[in-house]
């Protein structure tokens, strides 16, 4: 007597396993690099391109494409109920310079062919249904990413996100309007930012290794961790690196080191829940016979409660408050993310489509951010992961088995006709 059920094993037996293989093979071509991954930087020309791909597919689907200023595409189908909010899934086209074919891809084109099958099984929705693609999610050639979802939920201006540069100096602004200039040419329609919605679902694959250590097809996302960046300067003197004794130097390198092995330190939990990551180190001014003056380095610090993260947070700042051999240490915060638990509400409803189906879908905290984790402010969010192989992402090999990415797209149509009825 579960008042949301609808035909959920019709709509999953209507997802055409062959169509979702074609469409991803026909996108990994849009940037397709010799070693068999994608490149298709945010707003470059093979990403334009792979928009409006995905705006043709729209008439074939019955549905109406649309752009928005930051160059989100949304592709819309009526409901019912005209008055109601729309059931939202979707994902982003963007990649990494070495990307794969699935990060990102695969929820977008997981989210049309969930459409499709409630077309195809004569799923009438009450409320409309839209699919969305965000813009430059990776950050890779505009950072930081996630900027189409956190403008389109006001996390983030629209002026500010139109001024940031890439490596060779051009605008985000500049690249949006060349974008933009493209979907007009193909007479698609301009629409709002922040347009309300009932709720959104992201697919993804994982990018880590617990759904294939676990032998699922698809999990369901709890929420996401926070996420916060910092810079670190450690400021000592330059000086002769043969000739300057020991009580002689302020070695921003040995600084550096000494003040990175105790934040590390401090990050360290038994539990193995911290995420500490230290990608980028810089040392000033880079000669071999000169002790260095300034070293700089970035942190990317992860946990999923947000009271650990600012206790984190907190002890990073004392630690930096000192001199470490001697040198001078500030450390900036750059940017920060709270961590995101989705609404019990909605993964019940996904637990329960996916009982209907028969599918055992485990649950998991997603150690990457996402768009959802911008929508989850929103509107009540959701995602869904399937499996890569060896957890491996953001490289040419990433893969995702054909038979896994149907599984989830199935729970993704029955959990949209649910939520939609
Ligand atoms: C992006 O996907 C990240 O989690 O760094
Ligand atoms: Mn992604
Ligand atoms: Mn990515
Ligand atoms: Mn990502």
């Amino acid at each position: 007597n579960d008042p949301a059920a609808c035909d959920s094993p019709a709509i999953a037996a209507a997802v055409n396993p062959q169509r979702l293989a074609n469409d991803l093979a026909t996108l990994a071509m849009i940037g397709a690099r010799e070693d068999g991954g994608v490149a298709r930087l945010a707003l470059d020309d093979n990403d334009t391109r792979a928009r409006l791909w995905l705006v043709e597919q729209a008439s074939e689907l019955g549905a109406q494409a649309s752009v928005d200023a930051m160059g989100n595409v949304f592709l819309d189908l009526p409901g019912s109920d005209p008055e109601l909010a729309p059931v939202v899934t979707g994902s982003h086209l963007d990649s990494q310079p070495a990307g794969g074919k699935y990060d990102g891809a695969l929820g977008v084109l997981a989210g049309l062919e969930a459409l499709r099958a409630l077309k195809a099984a004569g799923f009438t929705p009450r409320h409309p249904l839209s699919l969305v693609s965000w813009t430059n999610e990776e950050g890779a050639r505009f950072s930081p990413g996630t900027s189409g979802s956190a403008v389109f939920c006001h996390v983030r201006s629209l002026e500010e996100t139109r001024l940031i540069q890439d490596s060779e100096g051009v605008t985000m602004g500049h690249a949006l309007d060349t974008c933009l200039a493209e979907m007009d040419a193909a007479n698609v329609p301009r629409r709002s930012l922040a347009t309300p919605m009932y709720a959104f679902i992201e697919l993804h694959i994982e990018q880590g290794p617990i759904l294939e250590r676990e032998g699922a097809s698809v999990g369901v996302v709890e929420g996401i961790q926070g996420v916060s960046w910092f810079e670190v300067t450690v400021t000592g003197t330059a000086n002769h690196a043969g000739t300057t004794p020991r009580a002689h130097r302020r070695d921003a390198f040995e600084g550096a080191c000494a003040v990175a092995t105790a934040l590390r330190e401090a990050a360290r939990d038994s539990e193995d829940r911290v995420r500490f990551t230290i990608g980028k180190f810089d040392v000033s001014p880079g000669s071999v016979n000169t002790i260095p003056d300034r070293v700089t380095f970035s942190i990317d610090l992860r946990h999923p409660e947000a009271a650990t993260l600012k206790a984190l947070e907190a002890t990073f700042n004392d630690i930096t408050q000192h001199t470490w051999a001697g040198c001078r240490v500030t450390l900036a915060a750059l940017s920060r993310i709270e961590p995101v638990a989705f609404p019990d509400a909605l993964t019940a409803q996904i637990d329960a489509a996916a009982g209907e189906l028969g599918i055992t879908a485990p649950r998991l905290v997603s150690g990457a951010f996402h768009d959802a984790i911008h929508l989850a402010n929103h509107c009540p969010t959701a995602m869904l992961f399937v499996p890569c192989h060896h957890g491996l992402s953001h490289h040419p090999d990433e893969h995702t088995e054909l038979d896994d990415a149907v599984v989830g797209t199935q729970l993704l149509a029955a959990s949209l006709a649910r939520l939609s009825r």
